[in-house]
């Protein structure tokens, strides 16, 4: 792909979505050394220090921040093979922004655990925890990241318009789109300043996923597009699409449920509960479903995206 301006050949076609999304990457920079994690020390003692249940809280936050951190890790490493299939600069540019954008998720969870777990813990004299541990982990999960980094792989030695869609709608359509985007939705639900009072807020963690929620909304937007080319264009079979999800839904499930596995009454939880989640999540992923799939409909531009409901 090349731009023409005024006839003339030049590098970048300013008109491509790839490119579009880049130029909107660069605009919504952030860094996440800027945001400020004092409140969130303090508030997490302060609360725990009140209430006695706090271990179910503590115990469910440091899953899903386990979870996140190393599912954004995960996707940072397993991303490269979308950047040796796409064809085009602007394709290519796209992906640089997103593997940068993966990693500084990464390192966002990283200095969490480290800033915040790691201080409080040793607050509240409790032994130093590993966002490593294998505890934090759901058998679902492992083996969702599994299947999504062979779907990737897959792309390097067969690169078919099939798999291409198929890779897709592991990484973007439900790691990225339903588990990713409904745990932050969740989490910012729980911790954010105007939540429940029965429960710490957690500013900087809510500041933190609001950024990374606006990029994720960004790759979903792109990976929905690819799959409806695929559809439209390559003529890829729906059922494949269709398919795909039946096989991957319930481990996102799993992994959804295990985070409320210790938790008696995970109905009274401040916040919204498991039931509240997987409303949200199925509703998200009909809205994408229907805009992929019905060919009058299309991928919402990019301020829809990137924005928080
Ligand atoms: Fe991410
Ligand atoms: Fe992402």
């Amino acid at each position: 792909m090349a731009g023409i301006v005024d006839g003339v050949e030049v590098q970048i076609a300013e008109e491509e979505r790839g490119y579009r999304y880049f130029r909107n990457a660069v605009e919504r920079h952030w860094d996440p050394f800027d945001i400020e994690l004092e409140r969130d020390r303090e508030n997490l003692v302060e609360y725990s220090e009140e209430n006695e249940d706090l271990m179910e809280y503590t115990d469910m936050l440091r899953k899903s921040l386990a979870m996140f951190g190393a599912g954004e890790e995960a996707v940072t490493e397993d991303l490269a093979p979308f950047a040796i299939a796409f064809d085009g600069i602007e394709d290519q540019m796209f992906i640089t922004t997103q593997m940068y954008e993966e990693a500084k998720h990464t390192e966002f969870f990283d200095r969490y655990w480290k800033e915040v777990v790691h201080p409080v813990e040793e607050e509240l004299g409790m032994e130093k925890s590993s966002p490593r541990d294998p505890e934090f982990y759901s058998p679902g999960y492992e083996e969702l990241f599994d299947r999504e980094e062979e779907a990737l792989n897959r792309l390097l030695t067969d690169d078919t318009p099939e798999n291409r869609v198929i890779a897709h709608a592991h990484y973007h359509l439900t790691v990225e789109g339903i588990l990713a985007q409904t745990g932050y939705w969740g989490l910012t639900r729980t911790f954010e300043e105007d939540g429940d009072d029965d429960i710490a807020h957690l500013p900087g963690l809510v500041e933190g996923i609001a950024k990374i929620r606006s990029d994720e909304g960004r790759h979903v937007g792109f990976g929905m597009s690819k799959i409806k080319h695929g559809l439209e264009e390559d003529g890829v079979d729906e059922d494949v699409l269709n398919e795909t999800l039946a096989e991957l839904v319930p481990l996102v499930n799993q992994t959804t449920n295990y985070i409320y596995e210790d938790v008696d009454d995970p109905g009274e939880l401040p916040g919204p509960n498991p039931g509240d989640l997987a409303s949200y999540a199925l509703e998200k992923h009909q809205d994408r479903m229907g805009q992929i799939t019905d060919d009058a409909a299309s991928v919402p531009d990019i301020q829809e995206l990137t924005a928080l409901d």
